[in-house]
């Protein structure tokens, strides 16, 4: 029997998730959306290239939740995405609404699922859904940090004119401007970074993954990325519904690791069956340490505007 996943939000992120997941051809997809009949179009459309792909998933779109009962993982991508001039954090109060109605209805019918939060800012909406859900904190997960790391990695790649196989990079912390390349941690086929690009130049390319998801809204006018954010939603999805127990930097709810307590962010975790089923403690030097925790911080104002926008 396949595997069902539901992935709220038809937007760009959502149905390119979709459309990843069920080209794998191992899960069932439902696509829900608020706006009539989109997510029905784009789900038959899709269902559609199956015949020419080889695939016998299913995939329908809806406009209620009923047709999610008992999924096995749920992508949230619902929201508003940023435009030229907004950060991240201009979209929390609108998305903040929308994160907690649709969490409701995401937990009414699918109880044991996991969640994985896509929508922004991210470690706020994923905290938010984890509250709200009343899952455990190994069920409830937030995508940012492949996409930060696959970013950083394609820079370091085209810099050194090698495959972005060779290189291995961790950005962890918040998706935001706070996120945290790990440079002592970064090699391109087993060789420090930092030996193979001078300290200015590697500051340079931090600073565009940083700024990576800014140069993308720039550029398309219209929206935010979703071919690399989809490509990474559907590394997770694989990796929970495969039992991989892959390593992958996402963001997990804290409890002391790396010092941090409470709060989602982003850190490198092992992910399974059972959602996060470890997180890695990476050694991290002191100047690391310390951004993490400014980006913890930055994470906490979020959390703390929503605690006061909802008395
Ligand atoms: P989009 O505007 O293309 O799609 C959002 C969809 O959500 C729309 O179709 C809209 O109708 C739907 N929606 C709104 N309220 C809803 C509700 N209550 N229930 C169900 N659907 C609802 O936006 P896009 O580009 O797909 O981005 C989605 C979200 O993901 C944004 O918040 C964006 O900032 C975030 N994002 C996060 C990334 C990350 O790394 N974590 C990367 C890329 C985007
Ligand atoms: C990105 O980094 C907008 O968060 C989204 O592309």
């Amino acid at each position: 029997m396949r595997s069902k996943v539901t992935v709220v939000g038809a937007g760009n992120v959502g149905a390119t998730t979709a459309q990843r997941i069920y080209e794998r051809g191992y899960a069932d997809v439902v696509l829900v959306d608020v706006v009539e009949d989109m997510p029905q179009g784009k789900a038959l459309d899709l269902l559609e290239s199956g015949p020419v792909l080889g695939t016998d998933a299913q995939i329908i779109g809806a406009n209620d939740y009923e047709p999610t009962a008992d999924s096995d993982v749920v992508v949230i991508t619902a929201g508003i995405a940023r435009r030229p001039g907004m950060s991240r954090d201009d979209l929390l109060l609108t998305n903040m609404r929308i994160m907690q109605s649709v969490t409701e209805q995401v937990v009414k019918y699918s109880p044991d699922c996991i969640i994985v939060v896509v929508s922004n800012p991210l470690d706020a909406m994923v905290q938010l859904a984890q509250q709200v859900s009343g899952f455990p904190k190994e069920r409830v997960v937030g995508m940012a940090g492949i996409l930060d790391t696959a970013r950083f990695r394609t820079f370091l790649a085209q810099e050194l004119n090698v495959s972005v196989t060779n290189v291995s990079a961790y950005v962890l912390g918040g998706h935001g401007d706070t996120m945290v390349p790990l440079i002592k941690a970064t090699t391109v086929g087993g060789v420090p970074v930092s030996e193979l690009i001078e300290a200015d130049r590697l500051e340079e390319i931090v600073q565009r993954t940083r700024d990576g998801g800014a140069e993308i809204v720039a550029l398309l006018k219209t929206g935010s990325a979703y071919y690399a954010p989809s490509a990474a939603s559907a590394q997770m999805v694989e990796a929970i519904l495969l039992d991989r127990k892959e390593i992958l930097p996402c963001a997990a709810m804290l409890d002391g690791e790396y010092g941090i307590s409470g709060l989602y962010v982003g850190v490198p975790v092992k992910l399974g069956a059972n959602g996060i089923e470890e997180i890695i403690e990476v050694e991290l030097t002191e100047a690391e340490s310390t951004a993490l925790q400014a980006s913890a911080d930055a994470v906490q104002e979020l959390v703390d505007v929503m605690a006061e926008s909802g008395k």
